[in-house]
């Protein structure tokens, strides 16, 4: 065959062959490009540095698998609900059960999860041997930091951010009258940041509240504390709020600068237990309002860039700590009953695919 007929087989090859092509590589287009609808809450949190995390029920985690493979699909950290408390792991005295934590914190791994460690110090969810004993001054403090030196080592490397002390305030600002306040005076939050950062020195170090989201007389008092702790150059890393709302309230004043007064003192500044509560039976229009407020809280966060973290507490309805606490109310995270996404959840990725002021994150 002479090159001139090669030339003119070529020209119809490509002619018939063409089309082909392009109709193929726009299908594989189609396929793998990913949608923005298609984008998870994490894969669109993480692009702007934030993460994006959930409470976890140890409960709920072995035995419901859609519960589980939705955590881990649009979650990027975890807080575990109950299972790094107290009563969890030390039921008794100088005994340590930390299976289902340790379960917890392998998922997130194996998730590429970050965990969030809850928490060191608290008012709640104590033993009876600790609330029912009687110890001197000198022998609670040993216990503390025993229990703090204990866990904390055992999950070295594994925690991203530790709560070590939880709720430390009422609402008025004054120090809330706790086992730990009573017997060791306030220097007891100032020592659990001390034994904490020894047995761990790469954990971030967090004071967590609630109430304190914001501007008001228990955000002032928080504020004055960790600024205090910081001239003392007592380790902290971070300010956790909690963000428990309920609809009925609408949000607290000044959310977005509380939080850069914060951040302005080199803390983190992070979204730690979100959910907003509702009168039950929730109407479309309360969903939608949730919805907002959602929005909002998450608009706030990335417009401060030291809100790297941002945990609903409970992504799901059907495991919510809410109706056991609140006759009457629920209705207030995420996803409903069914693992079905709710507007709250449109919402989210809505604010996290448009953000209205978009900041670098971390530090
Ligand atoms: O494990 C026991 C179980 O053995 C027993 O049969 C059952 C009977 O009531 O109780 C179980 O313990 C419960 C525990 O959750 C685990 O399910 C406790 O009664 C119950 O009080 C406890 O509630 C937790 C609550 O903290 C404790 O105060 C909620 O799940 C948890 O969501 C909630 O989380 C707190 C944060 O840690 C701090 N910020 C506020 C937030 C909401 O209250």
């Amino acid at each position: 065959m002479r090159w001139t007929s090669y030339l003119k087989l070529l020209v119809v090859i490509v002619v018939a062959v063409f089309p082909i092509l392009l109709v193929t590589s726009s299908i594989a287009l189609i396929n793998t490009s990913p949608t923005s609808s298609a984008s998870t809450l994490r894969e669109l949190a993480a692009r702007l540095g934030i993460h994006i995390g959930s409470a976890v029920s140890y409960s709920a985690l072995t035995s419901d698998a859609q519960y589980a493979h939705i955590l881990g699909q649009q979650f990027s950290a975890i807080t575990p609900e109950n299972e790094m408390k107290w009563v969890s792991v030390e039921a008794q005295q100088g005994v340590y059960d930390f299976a289902q934590a340790d379960a917890e914190v392998q998922f997130a791994q194996h998730q590429h999860q970050l965990v969030r460690g809850h928490n060191l110090v608290w008012f709640e969810q104590l033993p009876t041997w600790l609330t029912g004993g009687t110890f001197t001054k000198a022998q609670l403090a040993a216990i503390l930091q025993q229990h703090i030196a204990t866990e904390v080592g055992h999950f070295r490397g594994d925690i991203w951010q530790w709560d070590v002390v939880n709720e430390p305030f009422n609402d008025d600002g004054t120090l809330r009258n706790t086992l730990w306040l009573n017997a060791l005076g306030s220097d007891y939050i100032a020592d659990a940041l001390r034994w904490a950062h020894q047995a761990d020195p790469n954990a971030k170090l967090f004071l967590n509240d609630y109430n304190i989201e914001g501007i008001g007389a228990k955000s002032d008092a928080m504020y004055a504390l960790v600024k205090g702790l910081l001239a003392q150059h007592v380790p902290i890393d971070g300010v956790g709020f909690e963000t428990h709302l309920d609809l009925q309230f609408g949000l607290p004043p000044m959310i977005k600068e509380n939080l850069q007064r914060f951040a302005a003192l080199g803390l983190d500044v992070d979204i730690t237990e979100m959910d907003v509560r509702m009168s039950l039976p929730a109407t479309s229009d309360d969903l939608t309002a949730q919805a907002n407020v959602y929005a909002q809280l998450m608009q706030d966060c990335i417009a401060v860039p030291r809100c790297v973290d941002f945990t609903v507490w409970e992504y799901t309805d059907a495991y919510s700590w809410v109706p056991n606490a609140f006759a009457g109310e629920g209705a207030a995270d995420i996803y409903d009953n069914n693992l079905a996404p709710k507007p709250a959840y449109d919402a989210l990725i809505q604010a996290l695919q448009e953000p209205v002021a978009p900041q670098v994150h971390g530090h």
